[in-house]
């Protein structure tokens, strides 16, 4: 997406430079800043403290870090290495462990003298697909649009979204954000309820995105969406997802069953959009069997914003000493899902529904 006059994907390989950039999610929304990772410590703090976020952009940097690390040593035992510390930084988007399985899968019978070349096809490529499955995502995800708004008279279709799925969560496009590009594209009058996302108010993300797009919104709390509902301002959810198993329950970010109940005791419809690699097949039940990262209590009790003399500060807003706690994920079970939103179709959040979809992925799984 564009910022500014120049179109931008969230991670790149500059030829030029020989460097993976980042758009650093660090500074934003306050600051655009672009940074370049290096080393295997680079790319794992850049996904553990959250410099880049988001499930398909995780898997699409560990890809690079692989890449990367390639080139310094190519033996077996690195590889194994380089995968292990990416794959301990974060538990709960499963697309991180999907990224680096498929480059050890590439690359083991690779000859280690071309294993860097390999390595750095293969995030290109896994970027590249991210793109094109949003991409979909979004064609499939604006027929929803359109058909409510065929019923609201050149109304608005008013659409909640909790976090960011935007596209700087991906490589681009977004997941719950690529149906409200296209609908913009398409001139379809549309306005977004963008939950703050406490605590680290990943909203403000998808403030900056969709205020970039000339898209109408409005940021609110995340006590609020109940409310807008129970009065029918809301006509649609669409959240993404880290994890979705193969019976539909959906692991998102934390709030999101919250907002999946107010939606199903106010007849709206909830949807969630994800792209393939975010299922895992080999779990059914997303209560039991999806770890929930426990992210700093300091994230509660501490909040980042500009301040009036435009330096960006973090301030206290807890008494001093106060115990926070800090999960950063929960689970909204498939009854509570309208429908899945991928890049083949829409389907049930169901077994049935996902293996009709994906019947070649869903032999992956235990059943
Ligand atoms: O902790 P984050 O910011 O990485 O969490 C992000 C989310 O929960 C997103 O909704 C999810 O990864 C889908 S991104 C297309």
């Amino acid at each position: 997406m564009k910022v500014g006059d120049t179109h931008y994907r969230s991670i790149w390989y500059d030829t030029a430079k020989d460097a993976v950039q980042i758009i650093d999610q660090r500074w934003l929304p306050h600051d655009f800043r672009i940074t370049a990772l290096e080393t295997l410590d680079d790319f794992a703090t850049a996904i553990r403290d959250m410099w880049v976020r988001g499930a398909p952009l995780i898997g699409a940097t560990a890809a690079y870090g692989i890449a990367r690390e390639m080139r310094r040593d190519r033996s077996d035992a690195h590889l194994q290495t380089a995968c292990d510390t990416l794959n301990a930084t974060r538990p709960t988007a499963i697309n991180l462990g999907w990224a680096l399985g498929r480059c050890q899968t590439a690359l083991k019978d690779v000859a280690e003298a071309d294993r860097a070349k390999v390595a750095l096809q293969l995030a290109q490529d896994i970027c590249d697909e991210d793109v094109e499955m949003n991409r979909q995502i979004g064609l499939n995800g604006l027929q929803i649009i359109r058909d409510i708004a065929a019923r609201k008279d050149g109304a608005p279709v008013n659409i909640l979204t909790h976090c960011n799925a935007g596209w700087i969560a991906t490589v681009d496009w977004g997941t719950a954000t690529s149906p409200m590009y296209h609908a913009a594209n398409a001139n379809l009058p549309i306005h977004v309820w963008i939950d703050e996302t406490r605590p680290r108010n990943q909203g403000a993300l998808t403030a900056w995105e969709l205020g970039a797009h000339g898209i109408s919104h409005a940021y609110i709390t995340d006590n609020a969406g109940g409310h807008l509902m129970q009065h029918g301002h809301v006509d649609l959810v669409i959240t993404g997802t880290d994890r979705t198993t193969r019976a539909g329950d959906v692991c998102n970010k934390i709030g999101t069953y919250l907002k999946a109940l107010a939606a199903h005791d106010n007849n709206v419809p909830f949807y969630v959009a994800l792209p393939s690699p975010t299922i895992d097949w080999t779990v059914s039940d997303g209560l039991a069997d999806i770890p929930i990262e426990a992210r700093p209590a300091s994230e509660v009790t501490h909040i980042q914003g500009t301040a009036r003399n435009g330096q960006i500060s973090e301030v206290r807003v807890t008494p001093e000493g106060t115990r926070g706690e800090n999960p950063a994920f929960d689970v909204t079970p498939a009854r509570l899902i309208t429908g899945l939103v991928t890049e083949r179709g829409i389907t049930s959040a169901t077994p049935e529904g996902l293996t009709a979809l994906f019947p070649d992925l869903s032999q992956n799984g235990a059943l």
